[in-house]
């Protein structure tokens, strides 16, 4: 380790080597690391194909690793047979069946355990339960839940029977979950009476029950666990509970075998047009993506208690809370609650109540917890942490080094990890005992992932100094296979800008002279707000659904805590507010977007304007808009502009 100097200038080039201590008992030494990258790249398939037969346990072998034939639809060991949670579940219990599987911690403190045994049995028993009701292989099931073991049971119930489930974020609004149960067209929804968060009950099922009084035809059953028991409105036809469902079934339950391809889950997600699509993940290349990247970059041994602290109704949540680490065999925590509620120490007496070991977080998190000081963390006993993690959004090198040094005790490497709902699996980052880390970089891409920087033209680009497009120029087996009932968007917003050649991720980054890949955020209209992802077109068209309003544009500009923020440029029908009126419309405007999408759509701050910058041709100027936002001084030519008067309006 070079230059950890408390409060000195942070540079850039600072780097971490991994602690002896770590490399000593690392599952992947630097020596693993180089002849894993030599064996991807002298045969990427016949690596996969090596990796999928020695990882997963299948009920019939695959003929293929990887069909190109179609590409970009692109399949991974087609015809082979297995069952998901077969995989996460039952190949445990021999010589692992008393092991705890999971630590489940509710936000009133409440703890609950599971071992591989007891987790199995409930799978299975809400299996047969939703067997019961007549759910089949290839049905869409609609999960809305608290952050609790239960919702991780019913991810693998519906993967032992071969449904598709699609979780949704307890955060979003009615009106969210609607639109998404619409496009999945699901049969079954399954929800909980409600959810503790920061004091407060979250309505889950009442939420579920609007989006139902207005829609949803295909829906048959809402199956409703009971976790706060607040006395909630059931009907009668419609409604069942989860204890009464699974009373009296088996505590056994035959898996549906299905294809490799056979998709396991979707998950919606936001993008720069239109709606959120579902992204399609298939269960056999999935599972081998979570499980690698869970043992490659968290180095999970046998004593670990691994606490990824994503909500699992985000792509972290499935990946490394309910897949990855199960498959691996490793102990979980799950945490309900708030990381502040009762108090600003509540993640670090987590950590040291349980004695977790590998903590796995966003920066928005690490940043708001720094403020709070630290003394707080001092507190607590953090010394069994070994690793940290960090995910969803570029980590400032302020914030990584205070991670490092205030909760890792200048001990832990520190894995910064990019991925995407789309990659299904982490990309890039540092393999915790074989690579030297710089604050802020994801460091290089994990075995087998082929990853670049391009031009416009597609070209890599050679100078350190110079940002492009991040693609990923070779398949994966944990990629996602389409958007769920449009190929053609898939296609579109992935594949079409290189001619097919290469995944498209959509954001812009750069490499460093020695290779280091460094994320610069979107170069689409994605918004991040505290890592979640946000469509501007989405909060665009929600504002002007608006009565009152005419047009709107939407973009993030920087914030300190939570990376970006919402800006909102609004131009209303009639006479454009100010003083009172405009406050008045603002409070109204926040809360029409908290209802029609959630409260993280919610604008940070809504301008008003008598129109918005746009080109001669009426193309409104995003990228001035942004400037603008970020109350930066227009420098750019402004010729195009049909209207340049206006931003003067709207920078005030
Ligand atoms: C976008 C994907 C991957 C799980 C959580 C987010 C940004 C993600 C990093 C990172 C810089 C990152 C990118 C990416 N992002 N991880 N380590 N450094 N940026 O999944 O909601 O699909 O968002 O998050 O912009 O494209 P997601």
């Amino acid at each position: 380790m070079t230059n950890d100097t408390i409060g000195s200038v942070l540079h850039e080039t600072r780097t971490f080597h991994p602690p002896q201590a770590f490399v000593d008992h690392a599952r992947i030494t630097p020596d693993r690391l180089t002849s894993l990258r030599e064996e991807a790249d002298r045969d990427p398939e016949g690596f996969w194909g090596r990796l999928a037969q020695e990882e997963i346990d299948w009920h019939k072998p695959f003929p293929q690793v990887l069909d190109s034939s179609r590409a970009p639809r692109y399949t991974w060991f087609e015809g082979g047979e297995l069952n998901v949670s077969v995989n996460c579940l039952d190949r445990h219990l021999a010589r692992r069946g008393q092991k705890t599987a999971i630590i489940a911690e509710g936000e009133k403190g409440d703890v609950r355990v599971f071992t591989y045994a007891s987790l199995h049995r409930e799978v299975c028993r809400l299996a047969n339960g939703l067997r019961k009701l007549g759910a089949r292989k290839g049905d869409r099931i609609i999960l809305l839940m608290p952050n609790v073991p239960e919702a991780v049971i019913a991810m693998q119930a519906c993967a032992r029977i071969g449904a598709l489930h699609s979780v949704v974020f307890g955060g979003f609004s009615a009106e969210s979950l609607k639109s998404r149960i619409e496009d999945a067209n699901a049969r079954f929804v399954i929800t909980a009476d409600g959810g503790h968060r920061g004091g407060k009950i979250i309505e889950l099922k009442s939420f579920v029950d609007k989006a139902l009084s207005t829609g949803c035809k295909s829906v048959r059953n809402v199956v409703v666990l009971k976790r706060t028991d607040h006395g909630i409105a059931m009907d009668d036809k419609r409604d069942v509970w989860w204890h009464d469902l699974v009373a009296n079934v088996k505590d056994t339950c035959d898996p549906a075998w299905v294809d490799a391809e056979h998709p396991l889950f979707l998950l919606y997600t936001s993008g720069s047009t239109g709606r959120p699509k579902g992204i399609v993940h298939a269960s056999g290349g999935y599972l081998l993506g979570a499980l690698l990247t869970s043992k490659w970059v968290f180095d999970l041994q046998a004593s670990d208690v691994f606490w990824c602290t994503a909500d699992v109704g985000w792509i972290t949540g499935h990946s490394y809370v309910a897949y990855g680490p199960l498959a691996a065999g490793a102990t979980i925590l799950m945490y309900e609650g708030a990381p502040t509620e009762p108090h600003g120490g509540r993640f670090w007496e987590i950590c040291e109540k349980h004695g977790v070991t590998i903590f796995y977080t966003a920066p928005t998190a690490i940043r708001a917890l720094m403020r709070l000081g630290d003394d707080i963390p001092a507190k607590y006993d953090l010394s069994k942490l070994r690793l940290l993690g960090s995910v969803g959004e570029p980590i400032n090198p302020e914030a990584w080094m205070w991670y490092h040094r205030v909760i890792g005790g200048a001990r832990c490497p520190i894995v910064d990890t990019w991925w995407q709902t789309e990659t299904g699996s982490i990309m890039m980052s540092p393999i915790p005992g074989a690579v030297v880390t710089k604050p802020g970089s994801c460091t290089f891409p994990l075995p087998g992932i082929d990853a670049d920087v391009v031009d416009e033209e597609g070209e890599r680009i050679q100078s350190p100094e110079e940002g492009g497009y991040l693609v990923i120029k070779r398949p994966w087996p944990s990629m996602a296979r389409t958007i769920y009932g449009d190929d053609a968007r898939y296609q579109e917003t992935y594949w079409n800008k290189f001619n097919n050649r290469y995944y498209v991720a959509g954001d812009s980054a750069h490499r460093d002279a020695e290779g280091y890949f460094w994320i610069l955020g979107r170069n689409d209209d994605v918004i991040k707000v505290s890592g979640h992802r946000l469509g501007s077109m989405e909060i665009e068209s929600a504002l002007c659904a608006h009565p009152n309003i005419a047009e709107a544009a939407v973009v993030g500009r920087p914030d300190a805590l939570t990376g970006e923020a919402v800006v909102a440029f609004v131009v209303p029908k009639g006479a454009r507010p100010e003083g009172d009126a405009a406050t008045k419309l603002t409070i109204e405007l926040r809360a029409w977007v908290t209802e029609q999408i959630g409260a993280l759509a919610r604008p940070a701050e809504i301008r008003y304007g008598d129109n918005l910058p746009k080109t001669r041709s009426g193309k409104i100027m995003r990228r001035l808009l942004r400037s603008l936002a970020a109350g930066e001084v227009i420098a750019q030519d402004t010729s195009t502009l049909e209207n340049a008067s206006i931003l003067a309006q709207l920078a005030a």
